[in-house]
């Protein structure tokens, strides 16, 4: 089993790491320019953003071809997931793939404009993630088939998510400010998937126009020194079942 996967909190690297497989980010395989993958079973864990597909996995799927005998989508999100699996069964098939079990799972909140962390930590409980985990997993190893089932008002208000995705993505760097508590340790550089961070003459990271919004800087640097102009948390985030080092093995591309 492979699994394709992309992370900014963990979120989506904890449910990956969930199933015996060989796991994949996003970033790195865009890095060793790999576009294809072919397996007895595929998987594929996103985050949705803006009830839509991240520009990166949107980007990587169009040039992907997945050979597998099953294949399955899971949707981590925080809120309100919509037609983002609707996007997902398009995308795919766009390229001439297709999966075999559609599901999502809510999971926390990483958006920091919209959602603050400590309240969504105080909703663990109610949001059931390892329960409902755990039934997915069951589903997949019995290689179930689920389609995407989203109504179709999800679907028509989801097919203008990726244009929001693309504002999302223009404006998020320059909601960024980084404040005195930084030690230029380079943690949010090596964190970030596009490489779109820089540090200047006093090593002091600086934000290019290149970003995919995925907010891994914001919430692994080790001193909350970046800060958003609008935000309701100052409280980060990342998934107790991911590690620092797993979330830099997954994003740093190293340029
Ligand atoms: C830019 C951005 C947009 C998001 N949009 C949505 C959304 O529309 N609906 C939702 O439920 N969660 C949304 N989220 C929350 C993430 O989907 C959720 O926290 C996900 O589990 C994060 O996965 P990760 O930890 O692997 O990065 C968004 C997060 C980001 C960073
Ligand atoms: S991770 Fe935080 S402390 Fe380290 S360089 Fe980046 S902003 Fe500064
Ligand atoms: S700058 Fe930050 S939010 Fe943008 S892609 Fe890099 S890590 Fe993600």
């Amino acid at each position: 089993m492979k699994i394709l996967y992309f992370t900014g909190t963990g979120n989506c690297l904890s449910v990956a790491k969930r199933f015996d497989a060989e796991l994949l980010s996003v970033p790195q395989m865009i890095k060793n320019n790999i576009y294809e993958i072919e397996d007895e079973v595929v998987g594929i864990v996103y985050p949705v953003y803006a009830i839509s597909i991240p520009g990166i996995v949107r980007k990587y799927l169009l040039q992907c071809k997945i050979k597998a005998n099953y294949v399955f989508v899971i949707a981590t999100y925080g809120c309100v997931d919509c037609g983002s699996l609707h996007e997902m069964k398009k995308l795919l098939e766009a390229n001439g793939n297709k999966a075999d079990y559609y599901t999502s799972l809510l999971m926390i909140d990483n958006y920091l404009p919209f959602f603050d962390i400590v309240t969504q930590l105080a909703k663990l409980k109610e949001k059931n993630i390892e329960n409902n985990l755990n039934k997915i997993v069951e589903e997949i190893n019995a290689r179930t088939t689920k389609e995407e089932n989203c109504r179709w008002f999800n679907n028509l208000v989801s097919s203008i998510g990726h244009k929001v995705v693309k504002q999302i993505e223009k404006y998020t760097p320059k909601m960024f400010y980084v404040n005195d508590e930084c030690v230029f340790c380079g943690v949010c550089k090596k964190v970030c998937p596009v490489s779109n961070i820089t540090q200047d003459g006093t090593n002091k990271p600086v934000f290019g126009n290149n970003c995919e919004s995925c907010l891994a800087c914001i919430h692994n640097c080790p001193k909350n020194a970046i800060q958003m102009k609008i935000q309701r948390s100052e409280k980060r985030f990342r998934n107790s079942n991911v590690s620092l080092n797993e979330i830099i093995e997954s994003n740093n591309i190293g340029v």
